[in-house]
């Protein structure tokens, strides 16, 4: 004797640890709207077509809606006999609206509405994490605004290539999260498909209307093949994958920030809202978000690797290992959407120490290739100019002063081209404010990003 929904065919009950081992609400129960806004849909197309009479529809809506209400309020007491979110629910109704409750189910299976809520819930969270990503992209904006003109050096390799504008670093990531928000709102493409109707795995016998329930549910159109809808996770694929790569983005930010608040760089102190202490080192103030972030990332790629390798041996059409789906994929939303809402306000709250990146660019050798473009300009091929500056460095770091501590005479030892001129082009603002070569990190160029970066948000 079994209680369970599907019980007809058994005679004996599953064993307590099946039960748990197969049971899915602890982690679907997250999917609790998705599943009753989709069986309200249902409901709505059964009565439509004539498959329920009316007087059962309204009944079974009406459940569905004050289940609804329960839910939002957190009242519904899941049972982890009714395995998943979709039996519980139908268990809810059936007890409550009586057996015309368990008609709900006509012409439909677990397996299209599991699919169903999936790609509800998605939308909704793809939305939500492109709203965050628009958010952080407005704080680098803002903090962008403020630096046009602070100095930081470049690095290639992490040595201090040229100097740049900190705008301009900062705004690279302005871009990588662009193209982040592109591939998220251009997924919804293919998320926002229904595949509710394919039934088990082959359609169903019933006078379904498929484009109704769509419609119902804001999908833009229906799964064309049956099987495809209900065995179909590339969506979640593809999400978990845009994903990583946008934590890939955040996380290489995180190192920087981490980095630019050490006692090595002192670029930017976080402000104290962010940053935590030491319980034995009372001098410490610790980048623990940023490194948490850092961190997370190494999940959101774990989940992606996770669902691939679960879903590359299974045949058509769903197969129980789908429910694998599904923890990997609300982590990954919990994630991303908590990471972005800390970054946004690191950056926003960050103090940029102006005064140690000025530091930082006039004591050292960025000016370097200034100087070697300088002969160059003057008619000397760039391979000779190379040279000589090469060997006019090695002379400083052994006398230990930088290109600027040269006299005039030492220059022209060098070479003869270098007139006065030269300490005004070997200033790292100098060499900043004439790379204005498009995109480039020049003070006009970096002003033009910031108002196609303003624009691109609607600012
Ligand atoms: N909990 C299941 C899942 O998440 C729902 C679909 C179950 N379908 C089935 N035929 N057992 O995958």
């Amino acid at each position: 004797m079994t209680t369970k929904l599907w019980g007809g065919r058994f005679t004996k009950s599953t064993v307590e640890w099946v039960d748990e081992f197969g049971a899915s609400i602890s982690f679907d129960k997250e999917l609790v709207e998705e599943d009753i806004q989709g069986s309200i849909a249902h409901a709505t197309m059964l009565k439509a077509t004539g498959i329920l009479s009316d007087q059962e529809g309204t009944i079974i809506i009406e459940g569905l809606q004050d289940l609804l209400r329960e839910a939002k309020r957190g009242k519904l007491a899941y049972s982890e006999e009714n395995e998943d979110i979709h039996l519980n629910i139908e268990k809810f109704l059936i007890e409550r609206i009586g057996p015309v409750g368990g008609k709900l189910h006509t012409g439909r299976s677990r397996n299209d509405q599991v699919a169903t809520d999936m790609h509800l819930y998605l939308k909704k969270h793809v939305k939500k994490i492109v709203e965050l990503v628009k958010d952080m992209q407005l704080a680098i904006v803002e903090q962008a605004e403020q630096h046009v003109e602070t100095l930081i050096p470049g690095y290639t390799h992490l040595q201090r290539a040229q100097p740049i504008s900190f705008a301009h670093h900062l705004l690279a990531y302005y871009w990588m999260l662009d193209r982040d928000a592109n591939r998220l709102q251009e997924s919804l493409e293919r998320i926002n498909v229904s595949p509710l109707g394919a039934g088990a795995l082959a359609g169903t016998t019933f006078p379904i209307d498929r484009n109704l329930t769509a419609e119902m549910l804001g999908f833009s159109g229906i799964y064309n093949n049956s099987l495809d809808a209900v065995s179909d996770r590339d969506f979640i694929l593809e999400f978990l994958s845009n994903c990583s790569i946008l934590m890939m983005h955040m996380s290489r930010l995180a190192e920087e920030i981490i980095l630019w608040c050490s006692q090595e760089f002192q670029f930017i102190e976080l402000d104290d809202t962010f940053s935590t202490g030491s319980s034995i080192m009372p001098q410490k103030k610790n980048p623990d978000m940023a490194e948490l972030i850092r961190g997370k990332t190494g999940r959101v790629y774990g989940n992606l690797m996770a669902l691939l390798t679960v879903m590359k041996g299974t045949p058509l059409a769903y197969n129980k290992d789908m429910q694998e789906d599904k923890e990997g994929m609300f982590d990954t939303v919990h994630t991303v959407e908590g990471s972005l809402k800390i970054f946004a306000g690191m950056i926003r709250t960050m103090k940029v120490e102006k005064e140690n990146m000025a530091k930082a660019v006039s004591n050292d050798f960025s000016n370097a290739t200034e100087l070697a473009d300088y002969l160059a300009t003057k008619g000397m091929p760039f391979r000779e100019a190379h040279e000589i500056v090469g060997k006019l460095v090695l002379h400083c770091i052994e006398k230990q002063q930088f290109l600027l501590d040269l006299t005039l005479d030492e220059f022209k030892e060098a070479s003869v081209l270098i007139e006065e001129d030269i300490y005004i082009v070997l200033q790292p603002k100098t060499a900043v404010e004439r790379r204005i070569s498009e995109g480039g990190t020049g003070f006009s160029e970096v002003k033009k990003q910031v108002k196609i970066a303003k624009t691109r948000l609607g600012i």
